[in-house]
């Protein structure tokens, strides 16, 4: 299915994305921009790839189960895309058009440096499956949360505890140094869209640096009710 979507009118919602490696810290300060939204009288949802809608959770748990790399790479990709897809149209494009903002922890920036960069996808596929499950819908803003390889597997290991490893943190330290990099590269060829955070800093901090930077692209979180956090 294919999304046209409307060139940002007033009212519409904006799509705000976070990304980078393991342990980078998407998840908490993803939680902490939308509750200050919200604090500010913006309505914000939170949600997630893969998954965040329903069908895109069970292919989800096919994916980092690690069952779709039985398929190959190619295949795999495949899947990514099935899960995007059903998500933003059932998910975020209805949540943009009332005029909700979507924060999503991940999005179209981690197949091109998961499956592309860092696998073996051809950029020409994932280009292709990007025009099929998007269409023109592009994040506003995307925030690329950096930390070092170590850090990062650090930070995930504790995280899990017991847990099981997934199926991308059982890749080597070659495969997360390649993550970085992509990661650094888009933010430095897509200024506009993307910041760079350092999120070696303390969890505050970090949050801090990401309201203002946000306050730098969308001016309006700064003129709406109780916008300034403490
Ligand atoms: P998740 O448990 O959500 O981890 P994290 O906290 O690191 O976001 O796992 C999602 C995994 O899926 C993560 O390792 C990145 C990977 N992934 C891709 O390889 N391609 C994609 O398009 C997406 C959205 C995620």
């Amino acid at each position: 299915m294919t999304v046209t979507a409307t060139p940002s009118p007033v009212g519409r919602g904006r799509f705000i994305t976070f990304e980078g490696g393991e342990g980078s810290g998407k998840s908490t300060q993803l939680r902490i921009l939308a509750s200050r939204l919200n604090a500010a009288g913006i309505r914000a949802i939170t949600t997630r790839e893969p998954g965040g809608s329903p069908g895109a959770e069970v292919i989800r748990y096919l994916v980092l189960s690690g069952v779709g790399k039985l398929f190959g790479s190619d295949m795999e990709a495949l899947l990514f895309a099935a899960a995007r897809d059903d998500h933003v149209h059932v998910v975020i494009e209805p949540a943009l058009e009332q005029g909700t903002w979507v924060l999503c922890d991940r999005f179209t920036d981690s197949t091109r440096v998961y499956q592309g960069a860092a696998g073996d996808v051809d950029p020409r596929l994932l280009a292709a499956l990007e025009r099929v499950t998007i269409g023109r819908l592009a994040p506003d803003v995307t925030f690329i949360l950096d930390v070092p390889v170590e850090t990062g597997l650090a930070r995930a290991a504790a995280r899990r505890g017991a847990g099981e490893v997934d199926r991308f943190e059982q890749e080597g330290a070659e495969f997360h140094a390649k993550l970085r990099a992509a990661y650094r590269a888009i933010a430095e060829k897509e200024p506009a869209r993307c910041v760079l955070v350092d999120a070696t800093a303390e969890v505050d901090r970090t949050a801090g640096t990401i309201w203002r930077a946000l306050g730098e692209r969308l001016p309006e979180i700064l003129t709406t009710r109780e916008s300034r956090p403490a």
